[in-house]
C-alpha cells in the first residue's frame, strides 16, 4: 500500500481487486460523462502562487468543520455500495477516517446499516439522507441516525431522479450482483473479494432493507429500476424545512451549484452547503463544481459553511477549492478507490496521501494555516469562467 504514491496508484490497484460491475459502478458519470471529466479537469485549469522565503515550520492544517475539530479540510462523502467495493466497506472507512481525526458520511445507500458502523467504532459519524416518496419511512431512517449519535445529517437534494448511468444499465447491475455468466466469471476472477464478502457482515443494502421488493434484495430489479420507482420528483424545499423540523443536529444541504439555490438555502436553516453534481452523476452538462463555486460563495457571503466535492484527486485541489470560497472539501472516488485497494489500510493510505500533498502545497504557497488560504493564493491568471468572475 505504501508503494502508492497517488490516488491514482490506488486506482489501478482497485480496478485489479473489485469486480468490474461494482468497479464501472463506481467510476462511471451520468449519460456523455462530460460533467465528471469537467470536474477533475477544470480543477488543472487553476493556477497556484508559488511564493518563496517565508518561514513554514509551524503549519495548521486541522480546523472546524460543523462545529468539529478536523485535522485536516476533508471528509469523506456518501457513496452508495462502499460494502461491494470492499466486504464491510464502510465500517472501515469510518474507522479510518476517525483514526487521523477527520469524518466520514454515511450514506442512505450503504451495505452496513446505520446500527452496524454503530456498533464498530466509538466516535459519532455523519449520515446522508435521501428523500424517498415514503416519507414515513424517511422519518424512520431520520430517528435511526439521531438514535446512533450521528452529528450531522447531509440531505441530498440533486436526486430527485436518477441521471442515467450507461454502463450500469449494460451490467444490469443489482446488489446482490445478478448471475450471469460474465458476473460469475468476474466474480471468480477475484477470489480474495468474494470470499471477503461472503464473510463479511452484509450483502445487500441493510439500511432500507425491508423498504425492498425482495426483502433484502430488488425482487428482480436493477439498481436504476429500484431508484426510478422509489426517488421522488415531487422534492422541494418544502421537505428541507420538514426535515429541518425533525432532525436536532446540524443539517447540510448537497448538491448546490447555483448561486440562486445558494440564496434560497440561506432562507432555511440549514448549517451548511456541499457545492456539488454528484461527482458528474446526475445533470451531465451542469458546470463542475470548482467553476461553480465561486459564484456559490459570494451568494452564501460566509453565512453558513461550504463544503465542496466532485474532483478533488489531490492536495492541491483542496487547496484550489479552499482559496475560491470553500471551507473543507470531501472526496467519494479517491476513498472508494483506496478501499478497493487495500480496505481500511488503503483508505488510510487516501487520506494520508491528500494530507501530505496539501501540506507540501502549503509550504510551497507560503501559507501556514488551511483557514489563511484564500484567493490571494491564487494566480492573477485565471482561465475562461474563472476570469469572468474576477
Ligand atoms: C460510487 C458512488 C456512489 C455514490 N453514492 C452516493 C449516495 O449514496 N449519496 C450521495 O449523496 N452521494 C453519492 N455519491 C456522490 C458522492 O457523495 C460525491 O458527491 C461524489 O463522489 C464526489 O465526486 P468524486 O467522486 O469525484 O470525489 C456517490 C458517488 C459515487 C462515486
Amino acid at each position: 500500500m505504501m508503494n502508492a504514491m497517488c490516488i491514482e496508484d490506488l486506482r489501478r490497484l482497485a480496478k485489479r481487486n473489485v469486480p468490474r460491475v461494482f468497479f464501472e459502478y463506481m467510476e462511471a458519470g451520468s449519460y456523455s460523462e462530460h460533467t465528471r471529466d469537467a470536474n477533475v479537469d477544470d480543477m488543472r485549469t487553476i493556477k497556484l502562487r508559488q511564493r518563496v522565503l517565508v518561514d513554514m515550520s509551524q503549519r495548521k492544517l486541522s480546523t472546524t468543520v460543523l462545529g468539529e475539530e478536523l485535522s485536516m479540510p476533508l471528509a469523506l462523502a456518501p457513496t452508495g455500495l462502499a460494502g461491494m467495493q470492499h466486504a464491510d466497506g464502510e465500517i472501515l472507512a469510518c474507522r479510518a477516517a476517525h483514526a487521523v481525526g477527520i469524518q466520514y458520511c454515511q450514506s442512505t445507500m450503504s451495505i452496513c446499516s446505520i446500527e452496524d458502523i454503530g456498533a464498530a467504532v466509538t466516535k459519532p459519524w455523519w449520515f446522508q439522507l435521501y428523500v424517498m416518496r415514503d416519507r414515513g419511512f424517511v422519518k424512520a431512517l431520520i430517528e435511526r441516525a439521531e438514535k446512533a449519535g450521528c452529528t450531522a445529517l447531509f440531505l441530498t437534494v440533486d436526486l430527485p431522479v436518477n441521471g442515467q448511468r450507461h454502463v450500469d444499465m449494460r451490467n444490469g447491475l443489482s446488489v446482490p450482483p445478478r448471475l450471469t455468466a460474465r458476473t460469475v466469471f468476474d466474480v471468480l476472477m477475484r477470489p480474495t473479494w468474494a470470499w471477503r464478502i461472503l464473510n463479511g457482515k452484509r450483502k445487500t443494502f441493510a439500511n432500507i432493507a425491508g423498504h425492498l421488493p425482495g426483502g433484502s434484495g430488488f425482487g428482480g430489479m436493477t439498481l436504476a429500476e429500484w431508484t426510478h420507482s422509489q426517488f421522488d420528483v415531487t422534492v422541494s424545499w418544502k421537505d428541507v424545512a420538514w426535515i429541518r423540523s425533525i432532525w436536532p443536529r446540524k443539517l447540510v444541504l448537497k448538491g448546490i451549484l447555483d448561486p440562486e439555490d445558494a440564496r434560497e438555502a440561506l432562507k432555511t436553516g440549514a448549517d451548511g452547503i456541499v457545492v456539488s453534481n454528484h461527482g458528474g452523476r446526475q445533470l451531465d452538462g451542469a458546470p463542475s463544481t470548482i467553476a461553480a463555486l465561486p459564484k456559490v460563495a459570494d451568494a452564501i457571503g460566509g453565512q453558513k459553511e461550504i463544503l465542496l466535492d466532485s474532483g478533488v484527486r489531490t492536495g492541491q485541489d483542496i487547496f484550489r477549492a479552499l482559496a475560491l470560497g470553500a471551507n473543507a472539501c470531501m472526496i467519494g472516488r479517491p476513498f472508494l478507490y483506496g478501499l478497493g485497494a487495500g480496505g481500511e489500510a488503503g483508505v488510510a493510505r487516501a487520506i494520508d496521501i491528500f494530507r501530505s500533498e496539501l501540506d507540501t502545497t502549503m509550504i510551497l504557497a507560503g501559507i501556514d494555516d488551511v483557514r489563511k488560504i484564500d484567493h490571494r493564493a491564487i494566480a492573477s491568471e485565471l482561465p475562461g469562467e474563472f476570469k469572468e468572475r474576477n
